[in-house]
């Protein structure tokens, strides 16, 4: 298990990631982490002779206050998983040294991000997108691990670092699941028993249905809200909501 260095100051840790020899890489989290997020840590640390974590709830790409409030924090047990899966150093902006800028400067893309999520949270994948290319600048890591679970976001972060010239490598990992099939997210944690079995029926329903049309219809008799089920090239996207809570999930076709 790695004896982890935690930065709290941007500043420090540039000097310090001055200091790395071999090949560096990242994992940009907002903390909460759950086996998804262990398995881009251990990936990254496999591949890699020195890994970095950060954990920062980037307010700007929540678009939705009450969501921003509630997000989970579990540093403590943040840092044990991260030391357990090989992570050397955990970056911990705040928000007076990451957004000095108070957020004047942001990135936008004018047409995937506009779609799915984009389309019913505005501004979030603004506040994605610039928050990564912030957190790439800082850690200039060979390469950054994104998970597909948000397979829109990990598109939108790859192009951007192709468009920008970024040079470090965008990996996309697979997507874990609950062994019910549920892929695991930080807001699984505000579900209720109840539901968090009603929240496995979203991938059964992306797998055994036809159509989009089909699963949408199915999750609204289930008693989901549903944000969208849509297929875009080869892939079939759903974000859907219960007991207040948005869960999204996509598989390929
Ligand atoms: P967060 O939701 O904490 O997720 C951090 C990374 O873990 C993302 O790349 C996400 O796709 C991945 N991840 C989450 N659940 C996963 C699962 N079940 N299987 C595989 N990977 C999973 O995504 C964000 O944070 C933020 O938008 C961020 C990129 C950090 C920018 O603020």
């Amino acid at each position: 298990m790695n004896n982890i260095q935690v930065f709290n100051s941007i500043e420090k840790f540039k000097r310090f990631r001055g200091k790395i020899n071999g090949t560096v890489g990242f994992v940009p989290t907002m903390g909460a982490l759950h086996a998804g997020h262990a398995s881009l840590l251990k990936l990254c640390s496999t591949e890699n002779d020195f890994s970095v974590l950060s954990i920062y709830i980037n307010p700007t790409q929540f678009n939705n206050p009450t969501d921003l409030e509630k997000y989970p924090k579990t540093f403590e047990a943040d840092l044990k998983l991260a030391a357990e899966c090989g992570i050397h150093a955990v970056l911990l902006p705040d928000y007076s040294e990451i957004y000095a800028d108070q957020y004047r400067y942001k990135l936008s893309e004018s047409d995937f991000s506009k779609i799915l999520c984009g389309a019913h949270r505005p501004g979030h994948f603004d506040g994605v997108l610039t928050i990564v290319l912030k957190l790439l600048n800082i850690v200039k890591s060979d390469r950054a691990y994104f998970g597909k679970k948000d397979y829109q976001q990990f598109k939108l972060i790859e192009n951007m670092v192709d468009s920008f010239f970024v040079d470090t490598k965008i990996i996309g990992a697979e997507t874990v699941r609950e062994e019910s099939g549920l892929a695991m997210s930080s807001r699984n944690m505000r579900l209720s028993e109840a539901a968090l079995k009603k929240a496995a029926l979203i991938y059964q329903f992306l797998k055994s249905e036809k159509t989009a049309l089909d699963v949408k219809n199915k999750l609204i008799l289930n008693g989901f809200d549903v944000d969208y089920v849509e297929d875009i090239s080869n892939r079939r996207y759903v974000a859907a909501l219960i007991e207040g809570v948005r869960l999204i999930d996509n598989v390929e076709i």
